[in-house]
């Protein structure tokens, strides 16, 4: 078990990482005073640990598991339930889940009554590596993934690999996709991942490359809480194309797309001369390490045309963050013509090669 801690100006968010942090941190919680929020897969296989750490009757709002259900109208569905219940200031809400429970129950919290306590136990990978931690809350609106959100720190996260063995195989695969990410953002990740490119699935490797990960978030998100400074936008690395192919295709789930947006930019990135040949092609064997076969798309323009609401960008130039060389990145800002036209080629350089 450790602990990580993030300072902030005006609250600290403390990250409990490792087997045992649920079962010793979640008892901790005042059992009259919590709303936990969660999804329909994870009360089925995890029901028993919410009654049993938070009393059975404890009020549980159940949101239809999948990324559809981060939207308004679930989100006002928290918030009347709440009510309902006669929730207090005082009270904590619990996201018991993946990225989607954390990111819905996240905006909650800020909003009921200007803002309750918040406490994140993340059952995916991605959301044990990524999204539970550094405070970012969104549900998607018309069409557009994450438009509506706020900035609202979890006071503590309880990362726990427990929840790991009742994942689909697929779900681990999305949370590669964002170690992945943090392998091209930062060098002891990055040889972490070299050394272990055979055994990325096992699980005391999740369980410390998880630690590694957050940890590098947390730096992060120290050192640009908001997103105002240039440093948090490394996170976005792949997401300007994972988040338009996930909006336009959505057949794929958000980690997937991260590491498919990561393959389209590193074409774009090594074609104009940002990253070295040598570099990004150690990346896209690491990629091929959890998506043997990449896809190509017929019409990606269209999809490209998504990236037109990149919260990066700048007018309606597209701005991407993409390796530039180990633990390096570069922000690239294009055209959408020319960005639509780099991610045909890319495209049409795959179906060739099948
Ligand atoms: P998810 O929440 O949809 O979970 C994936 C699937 O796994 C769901 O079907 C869920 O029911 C199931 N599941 C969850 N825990 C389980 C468990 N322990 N055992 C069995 N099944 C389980 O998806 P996700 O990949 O966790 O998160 C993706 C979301 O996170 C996206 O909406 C993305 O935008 C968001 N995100 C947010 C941030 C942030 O900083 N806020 C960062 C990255 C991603
Ligand atoms: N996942 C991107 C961020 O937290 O900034």
């Amino acid at each position: 078990m450790r602990d990580i801690t993030i300072e902030l100006l005006q609250q600290k968010s403390t990250i409990h990482c490792g087997a045992g942090t649920f079962e010793k941190y979640a008892a901790g919680f005042d059992q009259k005073n919590v709303f936990v929020v969660t999804d329909s897969n994870v009360f089925a296989w995890y029901r028993y640990d919410i009654w049993r750490m938070f009393g059975d009757k404890v009020p549980v709002y159940i949101i239809p598991a999948g990324e559809p259900s981060k939207n308004l109208r679930y989100l006002t569905a928290v918030l009347r339930e709440m009510l309902n219940h006669n929730m207090k200031r005082s009270c904590t809400v619990v996201a018991f889940g993946g990225g989607v429970v954390g990111d819905l129950a996240g905006l909650a919290a800020s909003l009921y009554m200007r803002g309750v306590h918040f406490v994140q136990i993340p059952t995916t990978l991605l959301a044990q590596v990524d999204s539970s931690v550094g405070g970012k809350t969104a549900i998607d609106f018309d069409g557009v993934k994450n438009i509506i959100g706020s900035f609202y720190q979890p006071e503590t996260v309880i990362a726990d690999p427990r929840f790991l063995s009742t994942l689909p195989e697929r779900e681990i695969r999305c949370g590669l996709g964002e170690i992945i990410k943090y392998g091209a953002l930062n060098r002891g990740i990055y040889g972490l991942l070299q050394t272990n490119i055979n055994n990325l699935k096992f699980p005391a490797f999740l369980e410390e490359i998880t630690y590694h990960c957050i940890k590098h978030k947390a730096e992060v998100v120290a050192a640009d809480e908001h997103d105002l400074n240039g440093v948090r936008k490394t996170l976005n690395l792949g997401h300007t194309t994972g988040h338009a192919l996930e909006l336009y295709y959505r057949k794929k789930s958000h980690g997937e797309f991260v590491l498919i947006g990561m393959y389209y930019e590193l074409y774009i990135a090594e074609k104009l001369g940002a990253c070295s040949k040598r570099y990004a092609s150690a990346l896209r064997n690491m990629i091929a390490a959890v998506i043997p076969k990449m896809p190509f798309y017929d019409d990606i323009a269209q999809a490209a045309e998504m990236a037109k609401y990149d919260k990066k960008n700048v007018g309606w130039d597209v701005s991407l963050v993409v390796p530039a060389d180990e633990g390096e990145t570069t922000e690239l800002i294009l055209p959408l013509e020319q960005y639509s036209k780099l991610l045909a080629e890319c495209s049409a350089m795959i179906k060739e090669g099948q």
